[in-house]
């Protein structure tokens, strides 16, 4: 039997909830937050979305860690403190525990509460001399880091799965920073950040043949109508992934196949023929605009590891001084 694990929590509430969607659905080009996408459904459909042939970067950034995650762990250095944000099922991070010598700890950040309890639950299980201290949290906002017994010797914040692509450049400096706060002096930041390539691939990795994708974008709505008693008619908007060159990103979009309303929480949402929600951004990046977004935030970048294709790397960055 599992060993109950303590989850600290202060995820966004339904209130929070409600008026983030209020609020991105009276922009004049309405958008959502992506963290929303991710209820218990939303994270199982992520889970779908890895094992797919045309979505490579989660088999990438896989391949990637096997092959150097012993290097990774050297660097990192013993008992260290290894935070995750954005955590999901942690099978990356597992790569990194198997070779980091007696990390003082591991706190998994993630705002998919039955996600976040169930890795965490199944690392406790797997390492049982780890101490596991899951923290259910929006990482965009502040929240406390729990402390663990054994003192660290340093921190350091591993963000994989290419989730810093959901912010936009100027976001993304703000937000190494944030981390690099976390991580603190002679602290480290080990990034998963995926590379720009061909439209064609781009593409079908956020338009599977399958349509998990598009049940995964879907899910926003299915979400607002169950949590905030909303009326989304999901055959009415469908799901759209496309490549913008100029704006390096893939924006995924859904869109209303008519002119008509939809009420959320007491409140009517107008939707032209064809208009869309924004529902999320994937920025890719090359290595010299990822290493000056770096350096924006007071980071070297130390070390890339990049699979022979070179689609997608794992950044090393110190906290200089
Ligand atoms: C693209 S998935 C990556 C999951 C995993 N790290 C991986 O590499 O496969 C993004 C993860 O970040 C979490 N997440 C997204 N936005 C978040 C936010 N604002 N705060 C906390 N967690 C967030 C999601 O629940 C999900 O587990």
């Amino acid at each position: 039997m599992s060993a109950p694990v303590r989850l600290q929590d202060v995820a966004p509430d339904r209130a929070r909830f409600r008026d983030d969607v209020w609020h991105g659905l009276s922009l004049p080009r309405k958008t959502l937050p992506c963290k929303y996408f991710y209820d218990a459904r939303g994270s199982a459909l992520f889970e779908a979305i890895c094992e797919l042939p045309e979505y490579y970067p989660t088999r990438t950034e896989l391949s990637i860690m096997e092959r150097h995650a012993g290097d990774m762990a050297a660097r990192l250095g013993a008992r260290c403190l290894l935070v995750e944000y954005g955590s999901g099922s942690s099978r990356k991070t597992r790569l990194l525990l198997d070779r980091l010598e007696a990390p003082a700890g591991y706190v998994p950040i993630d705002i998919s509460r039955t996600a976040l309890a169930a890795s965490a639950r199944a690392l406790t299980d797997a390492y049982p001399a780890l101490e596991v201290l899951p923290v259910c949290a929006d990482y965009t906002e502040p929240f406390d880091l729990p402390h663990p017994q054994r003192t660290p010797l340093r921190r350091a914040v591993y963000f994989p799965g290419s989730t810093i692509g959901n912010f936009t450049p100027p976001e993304v400096a703000s937000f190494l920073a944030r981390m690099a706060r976390v991580a603190g002096r002679r602290g480290a930041l080990l990034v998963g950040v995926d590379l720009k390539k061909e439209r064609a691939v781009l593409e079908a990795a956020y338009d599977d043949a399958a349509g998990v994708t598009a049940a995964f974008n879907r899910n926003l709505l299915v979400r607002i109508n169950r949590e905030l008693g909303g009326e989304f008619d999901l055959a009415r908007f469908a799901h759209r992934a496309r490549w913008d060159e100029q704006a390096g990103r893939v924006e995924m979009h859904l869109v209303a196949d008519r002119a008509h309303s939809v009420r959320v929480a007491g409140r009517a949402f107008s939707f032209a023929r064809g208009e869309t929600i924004h529902t999320e951004n994937s920025y890719k990046f090359d290595l010299a605009q990822f290493a000056a977004l770096a350096a924006g935030a007071g980071l070297a970048v130390r070390e890339v590891w990049t699979d022979d294709a070179r689609r997608f790397s794992v950044q090393l960055l110190s906290v200089e001084a």
